[in-house]
């Protein structure tokens, strides 16, 4: 197939490519690298439908970044042959987040004489664990809570630790917790529990495996734990980069909807009506191209994005909802 494409392209000049042509290329090469297989020939037309589509969309949006009109990259991935609102059930959970029911009483606000630093990368002091995986299940909201104690607690104590996502999702998701486990939550609720709980055991001791089962937290493997839930003053951008400065990493709730695709640049695009995926602001800074963002890490594989983090515009009036329901432990 490979040897077959390479004539083809050669002979290109001549033979004049159709656009149909390529895409079936494409779409061989697709399936053959995310191993996809389907049940029928009816569901596989369907599915090489959705890709024509969403590959349409993507090669119409990268023409625009190759002339300068866009900030940021997209690409084909495994999601490609999906609609956005499959991925949505599988990735996210389908839980609209917009109303957060977890009650927090203290807010942070920087003192007006705090000047925020014109970038911050907690990755480069050490308070930041590798990029992880949620697989097929709406869980980000354990990841990102995860994510900022980590980082406090290291902050703290100087030890960066993997702690147990698994933990959280199995124990959060029942009463007196409004999460709902696979398909979706809260990361202020999952906070709310390892504060009551008294912590939460290390990855290490309570692994992931991306379904929601019973809960069998060990005191004695406790990674951390939380004494107050914080929230940042809602949908104010430069109290979160006070924060983030002052801090240290912070869990933040946006709409994901542009980064199914999200390839590399800052994420610039309008957001509609609905937060429904949890990540952890671990920076943000300056580029030359695309303006001011914020560094998030996310819970789906280093392979995604830039190395498993995204760059979203900052200072754009809370794009996609980033500084609306920002919350962080004190340790
Ligand atoms: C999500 O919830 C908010 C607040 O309740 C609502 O305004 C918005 O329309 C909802 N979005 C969707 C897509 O249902």
């Amino acid at each position: 197939m490979k040897a077959v494409l390479i004539v083809l392209v050669i002979a290109g000049c001549a033979l004049a490519l159709s656009y149909e042509d390529v895409l079936e290329a494409e779409w061989q090469a697709f399936k053959k690298e995310h191993d996809k297989s389907y049940q029928d020939a009816s569901e596989e037309q369907l599915r090489r439908r959705i890709f024509k589509d969403n590959k349409e969309m993507i090669d119409k949006h990268n023409a625009r970044y190759a002339a300068g009109e866009e900030t940021w990259e997209m690409g084909v991935n495994e999601f490609t042959d999906m609609l956005l609102e499959e991925f949505r059930a599988q990735m996210l959970g389908g839980l609209n987040k917009t109303d957060d029911p977890t009650e927090i009483h203290l807010v942070y606000k920087p003192s007006p004489n705090f000047r925020i630093p014109s970038s911050v990368d907690w990755r480069k002091k050490g308070a930041v664990t590798k990029v992880k995986n949620q697989g097929h299940c709406g869980s980000c909201w354990t990841f990102a809570a995860a994510g900022t104690l980590e980082g406090q607690h290291f902050l703290k104590t100087g030890n960066l630790i993997d702690l147990s996502e698994e933990n959280i999702l199995d124990c959060a998701s029942q009463w007196p917790y409004p999460n709902q486990g696979c398909n979706g939550g809260w990361a202020s609720s999952a906070l709310d529990y390892i504060k009551n709980n008294g912590g939460v055991d290390t990855e290490a001791s309570y692994p992931y495996y991306a379904y929601q089962g019973n809960c069998h937290f060990d005191r004695r493997r406790v990674g951390a734990t939380v004494k107050k839930v914080v929230r940042v003053a809602k949908g104010d951008e430069n109290a979160l980069a006070a924060a983030v400065a002052e801090y240290g990493p912070i869990a933040v709730s946006i709409e994901a909807t542009h980064l199914v695709h999200y390839r590399r640049g800052v994420l610039n695009k309008r957001c509609q009506n609905v937060i429904d995926h949890d990540l952890v602001v671990v920076g943000y800074g300056h580029d030359v191209r695309g303006g001011d963002y914020w560094l998030l890490k996310n819970s789906w594989g280093k392979e995604r994005g830039e190395n498993g983090y995204v760059r979203m515009a900052r200072n754009r009036g809370n794009l996609c909802f980033i500084a609306s329901q920002a919350v962080f432990p004190l340790v």
